[in-house]
């Protein structure tokens, strides 16, 4: 048996879809339509590696900014994969949580991500996080501003100055910090996904577009990370003899 460290908090980055459906031919949108099936495959293949949380980054704030029509056909194909996927998540006993400014999503979102959470709730073999109307910047700033909230409410000492406490007003103040950021398409870089929870994260960048990511390719980042020796700013010899974190 192997006992290569399987990463318990897998974030990615899906990235490529309109690039997978320009070298069709295709619509945008149809990038985006085989991408949701890629996120069934993602998370039966992470129950499969006994990986315990996924979070998939899959609104920016910043898509906002995208023409209209493929912003109203993603919130589509999120009310979609939500009808379509909450049996299949209680039926695998599979948690779901939100991580974003969830109250600036269209209503009928809203209410289909609320009821899911709540039907999902007490599950907890795996947990899917969606990251939607996520941003690392919008997220301090929430943060920050929930933190000044405790302060005034003298529920957080002014001189507290851990990150432990700090981290507690974040939207993840329940959910550990990744330890594998996998992107794909081929981008290397974070665009604005968990800047502070990834401090410590390896980061696995593949060229597979989103739509053509399998088990094998996220098993292949998972064998990665096992190879990469986690520091956490120590030696090498500190680690071995007493890991602290
Ligand atoms: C990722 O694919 C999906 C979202 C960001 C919502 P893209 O739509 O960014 O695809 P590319 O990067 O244009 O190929
Ligand atoms: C990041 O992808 C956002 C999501 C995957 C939801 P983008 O395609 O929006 O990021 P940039 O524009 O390449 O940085
Ligand atoms: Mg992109």
């Amino acid at each position: 048996m192997s006992s290569a460290p399987i990463p318990a908090h897998v974030a990615i980055i899906m990235d490529g879809n309109g690039r997978w459906a320009k070298q069709r031919g295709l619509p945008r949108i149809e990038g985006h339509r085989r991408g949701v099936e890629t996120v069934r495959t993602v998370i039966k293949a992470g129950r499969e590696l006994g990986i315990r949380y996924i979070t998939l980054y899959a609104f920016s704030v910043e898509n906002w900014k995208r023409p209209q029509d493929e912003v109203g056909a993603l919130m589509g194909l999120l009310e979609y994969f939500l009808k379509r996927e909450l049996a299949n998540l209680v039926k695998d006993k599979v948690r779901l949580l939100t991580i974003g400014r969830i109250h600036e999503m269209p209503d009928n979102v809203r209410i289909l991500l609320q009821n899911a959470v709540e039907a999902t709730a007490a599950f907890s073999d795996l947990t899917l996080v969606l990251a939607l109307n996520y941003g690392s910047r919008t997220e301090i700033v929430d943060a920050a501003r929930a933190y000044a909230k405790a302060v005034a409410a003298g529920e957080v000492k002014l001189n507290d100055t851990s990150w432990e406490s700090f981290s507690r007003h974040l939207y993840t103040a329940h959910i550990p910090d990744p330890d594998l950021v996998i992107r794909t398409s081929g981008e290397m870089r974070i665009s604005n996904f968990l800047l502070m929870q990834a401090a410590y994260a390896e980061f696995v960048f593949t060229p597979v577009f989103w739509p053509d990511f399998t088990k094998t390719d996220l098993a292949d980042a998972v064998a990665t990370f096992a190879k990469r020796e986690r520091r956490f700013g120590q030696t090498s010899d500190q680690l071995k003899s007493a890991p602290t974190r």
